[in-house]
């Protein structure tokens, strides 16, 4: 199990306009959390970063259609998701916000470089303008028809149909959101970053170098645009709300949301090593540390192609290790859509289930989108909580400090009488670590967490097959004692196991347990994890059971939408 290795982890940063759903948590932050607490329960350096993604024209509309203020808005929203975030147990080492004074410095002194060292271009071009409102066109500001695949309603960045980025100025039948006029095209100057001159690049450190190692999701896309000849892209914009272009033709005009963003990553790693003293350039600019991506398939090519750009362009960074981004998650066999209200938004299932984080992360974890979109519905999302969290991992915890407060009050037996087949049990047992960490390690986050459940499986099939209940009354001690020892064990490795993937429950099992925190990489054969003589507290629950009635309360809910 790889120890001691440096690791810099990212979630995307979520837009701040307006709260975050299950897809959200099952792209990009649930599997990036799992990573994160799986390396630091190895013994690893881990820095885990995000932070609100505050800039963009997203925010604006937001503002404009609420009658506010766009720094109301993020401060509305940031405060909704950070809370989402924590309650759900995502480890950010820090959650930083891109309007911060630290991010504005880090931000305007990448472009300041970049500018100083000739890696951008400045170029006049004709932009969608809106005459009436007397404003250019930015991203999310137009939209109009996919030029590939003919989706009426995508936006001017992007469409979120087929995925695939554009400019205002590809949009077939353009329309302005801020008025609904058709826009006019108007001159006006920005700065590119050409992204054409790094194709040699991309070709020996993607198309080359990470064929094997990257998902095949990540390296198609990155390879057709690869393909398909990379343009010089604008970082600038002409909009009122972002961090000001920092130079003196500069008036009017902020930096493109993309540009300040992933930049972000970095501002809120310098804002968690002051706070913490420590320093923040091993985590991006030392060669051995890696830097791991995670994102929703929406953000592939900033992520792979974009963003490494600006970090070679600026010199003395790390690229990423890896992007292991996530396909889409759908909700009840449809698209989720925040204007169709088509969601499951985090703070209302709070309301709804508080105290079950882990039903849901469970779910998505289970279902995650990870090679193809998948779907999300409630009726799985009951019946995995019932058949497999209730039944099968609450169950044998259940069962097994039920019988040790019975036989024992809570005191753990003696070892004594072990036959082969107990040893056989407990070599395999002492397999779990290793085999959910190279699940881990290929960001296989479904098979690592089947691999938790069938641990669990195990146990319950090594109690109904040893039945110690019948032992017991044959007066046959110390076999029970035995029996009862190993699913001690059992148990306690579903404790330590448990962790990145159910961090709540795993610290219940803990607390029952009164078991002292394990790490992976010090679980060695032979070395049990509780010990004869140790006490166990009275088992309490776990995972509760979800009536059929929630599940309907939930699909009206939804179809009232
Ligand atoms: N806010 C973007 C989104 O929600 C993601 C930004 S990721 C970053 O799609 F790299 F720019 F930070
Ligand atoms: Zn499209």
């Amino acid at each position: 199990m790889e120890s001691n290795q440096r690791y810099t982890i990212t979630s995307a940063l979520p837009y701040t306009n307006g709260p975050i759903h299950i897809g959200h948590l099952a792209g990009a932050y649930i599997p990036a959390d799992i990573f994160a607490r799986f390396k630091r329960l190895s013994g690893n350096d881990v820095v885990y970063i995000c932070g609100s993604d505050e800039h963009g024209v997203a925010i604006s509309i937001k503002a404009k259609s609420e009658n506010k203020t766009p720094k109301e808005i993020i401060d509305k929203y940031h405060k909704t998701i950070k809370d989402s975030f924590e309650s759900f147990g995502i480890s950010f080492d820090n959650y930083s916000r891109t309007s911060l004074p630290i991010h504005h410095k880090t931000a305007s002194e990448f472009f300041i470089d970049l500018e100083k060292k000739n890696a951008l271009e400045i170029k006049s071009s004709s932009q969608l303008f809106d005459p009436k409102e007397n404003q250019f066109l930015a991203d999310r500001f137009v939209e109009g028809t996919c030029p590939n695949c003919g989706y009426q309603h995508a936006y001017g960045d992007q469409c979120e149909n087929c995925g695939s980025s554009l400019s205002p100025t590809d949009l077939i039948n353009p329309k302005s959101k801020l008025s609904g006029e058709k826009p006019i095209k108007k001159e006006t100057t920005h700065w590119f970053l050409p992204l054409g001159n790094y194709e040699k690049f991309l070709t020996e450190w993607i198309i080359k170098g990470k064929k094997n190692k990257w998902k095949a999701n990540v390296y198609g896309q990155v390879k057709s645009w690869v393909d398909l000849g990379l343009e010089s892209r604008a970082i600038t914009r002409d909009l009122d709300w972002g961090i000001s272009v920092p130079h003196k033709n500069g008036k009017g005009k902020v930096l493109y949301v993309w540009f300040d963003a992933p930049i972000g990553y970095i501002s809120s790693t310098k804002e968690w090593a002051e706070k913490n003293g420590k320093k923040w350039e091993p985590y991006w600019k030392d060669s051995k540390t890696k830097l791991i991506h995670f994102i929703g398939k929406d953000n592939i090519v900033f992520h792979s192609i974009i963003f490494p750009i600006i970090l070679k362009a600026k010199g003395d960074y790390i690229l990423p290790e890896n992007v292991p981004a996530n396909e889409f998650l759908n909700l009840e066999g449809e698209k989720i859509s925040t204007s169709k209200n088509w969601a499951i938004w985090l703070h209302e299932y709070l309301i709804d289930f508080p105290d079950m984080q882990d039903s849901l992360r469970y779910t998505l974890t289970v279902n995650a989108p990870e090679t193809k979109d998948n779907d999300f519905t409630w009726k799985d999302f009951q019946a995995r909580n019932n058949n497999e969290l209730v039944a099968i991992l609450g169950n044998f915890i259940n069962r097994v400090l039920v019988l040790t407060h019975k036989y024992y009050n809570g005191v753990v037996p003696n070892e004594i009488n072990k036959d082969n087949e107990d040893r056989d049990i407990l070599n395999e047992v002492f397999e779990y670590p290793d085999i959910i960490s190279k699940s881990l390690d290929k960001f296989k986050f479904r098979d690592g967490i089947n691999s938790l459940i069938n641990l669990a499986r195990l146990g319950n099939k090594y109690l109904a097959e040893k039945e110690p209940w019948k032992l017991i009354k044959q007066n046959q001690d110390l076999r029970v004692s035995e029996i009862m020892f190993i699913s001690l064990q059992i148990c306690a490795m579903l404790a330590v196991l448990s962790e990145p993937f159910l961090p709540k429950s795993s610290e219940k099992i803990y607390g029952i347990m009164n078991l002292k925190k394990i790490k992976w990489n010090e679980i060695e054969k032979n070395k049990y994890l509780i010990s004869p003589n140790e006490v166990v507290n009275a088992p309490e629950l776990i995972f509760r059971k979800i009536e059929d009635d929630e599940i309907e309360k939930q699909l009206k809910k939804l179809k009232k939408n």
